[in-house]
């Protein structure tokens, strides 16, 4: 799809369709019928606001409009606001996520898609670069969503690797992916202990991109389970095939910092995503197991499906010894967090003030939303074993789940300024909604890019 920005008058452009915003509480399509205009249909479409969000989701609703009609052209004009490369950036994104879909499986592919926008507006070069901007953060929420929406048989740890592998290189990042017998040179035994019930190769993948090398490194971690049945301790069949998306938090980070290396931010990330899939076969690790973590802590499996902090124990601590100034990891954690804050809002927690309010800052920029949730003693206390360092769950009841996960994570950051996101309830839609569409949400990818320009521009 196209999109381009002219300076011409509305009434006088000659379009399939032209779609008008308007400032409304109402939010509703109205067909007009009016001689004025040039055009072929009118609509205007009634939002609340000129704000980002409330433009993405008329980006997405004027672009669903025109798909339904089968046009293949559509002009928006351009709405009254003031910060105009922002609104265009919104804008842009509305369209593109609004417009995503995945139909790599299906055989007959009938779709007619729009292939012109053009915006009428003034501002034209404003406009442009936050076009710009909204067709490359788009691009890769795209990605995001089709690594997540992709089956666990297709996105196996090793196809991961691969595809996010030459993505990056063709970014010109430096890519160095870990196949098993590194990893376990490297004494990850957390990690490897969730790869011993699958025969599918475990990938640590590691990305790095160096914007400004006078600055300060920050470090994201990725949760890459690329499929998650429980393991021994399976999980009930029900729902049981969005676990295919439990490498949602890889799928963030590796897309982000692409992201950000095609806008050229001038910071420098490394972003690092264990890949491995949660199976229970006959080698697979068991409930009372005891695992010997990277960093010499000893951990005692008391629940298999609680995999996903395994991985990432050795992932935060081989990314702590480089010193970062900052660890983000991000994760499909625990179903509590789902439980707690519902389908809209991810969990945050961490031990740096500062970074948390940033984080939320930059979701509420986004609406990427996050939601603060506390780190207290008591949940480190929780998870104390009787015969290892550490227990991988907190309360038997499941209590504070969230928190018990994030106090197991905290025990391996050692004094580095850490945050962990848990967005086990964000990653997945459940239903064809403003500009997302049912299953994967690309989540986290805005979120970031918000977030490294925020520290860019500091
Ligand atoms: N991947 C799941 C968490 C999850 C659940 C993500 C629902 C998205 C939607 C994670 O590995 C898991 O199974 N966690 C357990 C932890 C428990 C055993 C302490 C959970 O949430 O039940
Ligand atoms: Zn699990
Ligand atoms: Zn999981």
């Amino acid at each position: 799809m196209k999109i381009k920005v002219v300076d011409l008058n509305p009434e006088r452009i000659k379009t399939k369709l032209l779609a008008i915003p308007l400032k409304d509480k109402k939010e509703k399509i109205d067909i007009i019928k009016d001689k004025k205009y040039l055009a072929e249909r009118v609509i205007k479409i009634g939002i609340k606001e000129f704000d980002s969000e409330n433009l993405r989701k008329f980006g997405a609703r004027a672009i669903n409009y025109a798909k339904d009609f089968e046009l293949d052209e559509i002009t928006i004009v351009f709405p009254n606001v003031k910060n105009v490369q922002e609104a265009s950036q919104a804008l842009t994104e509305g369209i593109l996520l609004g417009s995503y879909e995945f139909k790599k499986f299906k055989t007959k592919k009938e779709d007619k898609p729009v292939k012109q926008v053009n915006f009428v507006a003034k501002n034209l070069k404003k406009i442009k670069k936050g076009i710009q901007v909204g067709e490359i953060i788009s691009k890769y929420v795209s990605l995001a969503r089709d690594l997540v929406n992709d089956p666990a048989n297709h996105v196996t740890p090793d196809a991961f690797a691969d595809r996010i592998s030459e993505i990056s290189k063709r970014n010109k990042l430096k890519v160095k992916v870990y196949g098993e017998k590194e990893i376990e040179k490297m004494g990850m035994g957390c990690f490897l202990g969730v790869a011993q019930g699958t025969r599918k190769e475990p990938r640590l993948v590691v990305i790095e991109y160096r914007g400004n090398k006078k600055k300060d490194l920050y470090a994201l971690v990725g949760k890459g389970v690329t499929f998650d049945s429980g393991g021994i301790s399976l999980k009930p069949s029900q729902g049981m095939h969005e676990m295919k998306g439990d490498m949602s938090g890889a799928a963030a980070v590796t897309c982000a910092i692409n992201a950000i290396a095609e806008l050229k931010l001038p910071i420098n990330i490394i972003a690092v995503v264990p890949c491995v899939e949660n199976m229970p076969g006959g080698n697979a690790m068991k409930p009372g197991d005891v695992l010997k973590s990277m960093s010499g802590k000893t951990v005692e499996v008391i629940n298999t499906d609680a995999e996903g902090r395994l991985a990432l124990a050795d992932a935060i601590y081989f990314v702590a010894k480089k010193k970062p100034k900052a660890i983000i990891d991000i994760a499909t954690l625990t179903g509590a967090c789902v439980v707690a804050l519902g389908y809209n809002v991810a969990g945050l927690v961490g031990n740096d003030e500062k970074l948390l309010n940033s984080i939320f800052k930059a979701g509420e920029k986004t609406n990427e939303r996050v939601w603060k949730l506390p780190l207290y003693e008591e949940y480190s206390k929780a998870i104390k074993s009787d015969i290892a360092d550490i227990k991988n769950i907190g309360y038997d009841n499941g209590a504070a789940g969230p928190l018990t996960a994030a106090a197991f994570l905290k025990e391996f950051v050692g004094k580095t300024s850490w945050a962990h996101i848990d967005m086990a309830g964000t990653f997945w839609a459940k239903t064809n909604k403003d500009y997302f569409k049912k299953g994967a949400t690309g989540w986290g990818v805005r979120l970031f890019v918000e977030l490294f320009r925020s520290f860019s521009v500091k």
